[in-house]
């Protein structure tokens, strides 16, 4: 199936639905401007609270502030967004729709990486899209309580050396970049496969001292053979490891215990993605596809990428 996207030159195959397509077409409208905003760099305006922290603590980026209010507006301005979770919202947010029935509900990381921004290193936008539940109340956290088994699309937006869409539906992953002068994405990779061979790794090494025994025997099987690759922005690392082949760890060490990355905007998303592209993933306990959070902003470890490596790393955990 195909469907005409505004924002993309060609029709996009895969998005088996015109109301699908719409939520795609927030996604092109918001990053396209968020893209506009990272390549400002310093000279984008500063917020007008700055040294605000949001619910994890970290410090908000002008990029986060920007980045969010472009996809929340994009999201409820399309109108079969019902429900949306962000990085950089307390609350999940939810927006009025034409039909609830053919809805659809957002997880979001408006920047991923923000920590990179200042230095001009390649961050993204993480987007999962979970179909709107029948039988559940659109209030509290409680319809964004499900397992990334249940997505039925997800994206990355990357604002790198050029600013690429990945987008995943079932059995499918394509990659678009932005042409800058029509501001159209087009078709660059039309069906991405992770690559047998894992040829890089990808882990914060620094860390080492905080690991335990598990988690050092599952690095030390990572990482043999292979050459270390570490942006410190997830998009970016998972990106590279998908289409060069890799793998990326981010296990639960004794400052985090939970380990960093979240579950639904981040960890889920990803998890869908690799998977539709022949990879894997794991929280080292469960699959990271059958994790089902018990709250919207929970954290996971996370191993991802290579489905053998994604398997030797379970071994080594829990040999
Ligand atoms: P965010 O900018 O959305 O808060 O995410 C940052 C995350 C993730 O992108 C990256 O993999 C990780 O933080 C890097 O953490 P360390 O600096 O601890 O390695
Ligand atoms: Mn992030
Ligand atoms: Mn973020």
């Amino acid at each position: 199936m195909v469907e005409s996207v505004k924002g993309i030159a060609a029709p996009v195959s895969g998005i088996n639905n015109p109301t699908l397509g719409k939520v795609l077409e927030a996604v092109v409208a918001a990053s396209r401007e968020v893209s506009r905003s990272v390549r400002a760099g310093p000279l984008l305006p500063e917020p007008a609270s700055p040294g605000v922290r949001n619910v994890h603590g970290e410090l908000v980026h002008p990029l986060d502030i920007v980045g969010t209010e472009r996809f929340v507006e994009a999201f409820a301005s399309s109108k079969v967004v019902a429900g949306l979770v962000c990085e950089e919202l307390d609350e999940p947010k939810f927006f009025e729709v034409t039909n609830p029935a053919s809805s659809f509900m957002c997880v979001l990381d408006p920047i991923d990486g923000s920590s990179n921004a200042d230095i001009a290193i390649t961050i993204g936008s993480i987007v999962g899209v979970f179909p709107t539940p029948s039988q559940t109340a659109l209030e509290g956290e409680t319809p964004f309580l499900r397992s990334g088994s249940e997505l039925i699309a997800a994206a990355y937006v990357l604002y790198g050396s050029s600013t690429v869409l990945v987008l995943a539906t079932p059995g499918l992953v394509q990659e678009f970049t932005l042409n800058e002068e029509s501001v159209q994405f087009e078709l660059t990779r039309p069906s991405i496969q992770i690559p047998e061979s894992c040829q890089y790794y990808s882990v914060n090494q620094g860390y080492e001292n905080r690991w335990n025994p598990p988690v050092r025997r599952a690095v030390g099987v990572a990482s043999k053979n292979r050459s270390l690759r570490y942006v410190g922005s997830l998009v970016s690392d998972f990106h590279r490891n998908l289409i060069r082949g890799g793998i990326f760890l981010y296990p639960d060490d004794s400052q985090n215990p939970d380990g960093k990355i979240r579950v639904l905007y981040e960890a889920a998303v990803f998890a869908y993605i690799a998977a539709q592209a022949g990879g894997a993933s794991s929280t080292g306990t469960v699959p990271v596809l059958d994790l089902i959070p018990s709250s919207v902003h929970q954290r996971t470890p996370l191993y991802i990428g290579n489905a053998t490596v994604v398997d030797e790393i379970n071994e080594a955990l829990w040999s």
